[in-house]
């Protein structure tokens, strides 16, 4: 299984976005991840279209867009146009998810869907073919820096298990409390994609933080 570290630039310093893309872009992570808020899907805003563009333009990574608005479906289209090349929207916040999936597929990126905590992995069973990857949150969606959540670790294994008896290629990210501490039990339970917040920007060494991770 490809192992991957996607940094979420929710916990970077944006006074120094550049400076914190740039600091990714030479690392070993091969993908940014970028957390959109609309402070309704979740108590929180974070951040929009100006800011995934500035990442773009400091970033040739893949950048991996995790939305946590309502609706998604109404803006997909365009934060392929701004630079995501993987747009991840939430089971619970879609109106009618093959429509949102066919959006973001004609638009040209890559489709991930994402489960709160408390949405059960069954609900995917009919889905799963349709989407090149699953985020399953491991911490209420809204905020960096929040405890993992050791349920999540059973939920990952029941995920690979489902994508294996379906016999798909679905990749799995794990997002929430993510750090070098629990990287390694995550990859045992089936986890592709770990993205990590506050362990790496809150490291003396955040390149190294991330080679931590990577290698757990
Ligand atoms: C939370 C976001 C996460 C967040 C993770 O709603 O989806 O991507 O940035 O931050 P840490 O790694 O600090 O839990
Ligand atoms: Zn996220």
């Amino acid at each position: 299984m490809p192992r991957i570290v996607a940094p979420s630039m929710l916990s970077a310093d944006f006074g120094h976005l550049d400076r914190d893309t740039r600091t990714v872009d030479r690392s070993a992570a091969e993908w940014i991840h970028i957390d959109v808020m609309d402070g309704l899907f979740v108590p929180n805003i974070s951040f929009g279209f100006p800011v995934l563009k500035a990442i773009r333009r400091a970033s040739a990574k893949c950048l991996d867009v995790h939305l946590m608005i309502v609706e998604p479906e109404r803006y997909v289209e365009r934060f392929v146009e701004a630079g995501a090349d993987v747009v991840t929207f939430h089971f619970e916040a879609a109106r009618d998810i093959p429509a949102c999936i066919d959006l973001i597929r004609r638009a040209g990126a890559r489709v991930g869907i994402s489960l709160k905590p408390a949405t059960p992995v069954a609900v995917l069973r009919d889905i799963l073919p349709l989407v090149d990857m699953v985020l399953i949150m491991s911490v209420e969606p809204g905020f960096g820096g929040q405890s993992f959540m050791p349920a999540s670790l059973q939920k990952v294994a029941e995920l690979r298990a489902m994508i294996r008896e379906q016999g798909l290629a679905t990749l799995i990210e794990v997002d929430g409390g993510i750090s070098a501490a629990n990287a390694r039990a995550l990859y045992d339970a089936g986890a592709d994609i770990l993205v990590a917040g506050s362990s790496v920007f809150g490291a003396a060494d955040p390149e190294q933080e991330i080679s931590h991770l990577l290698h757990a």
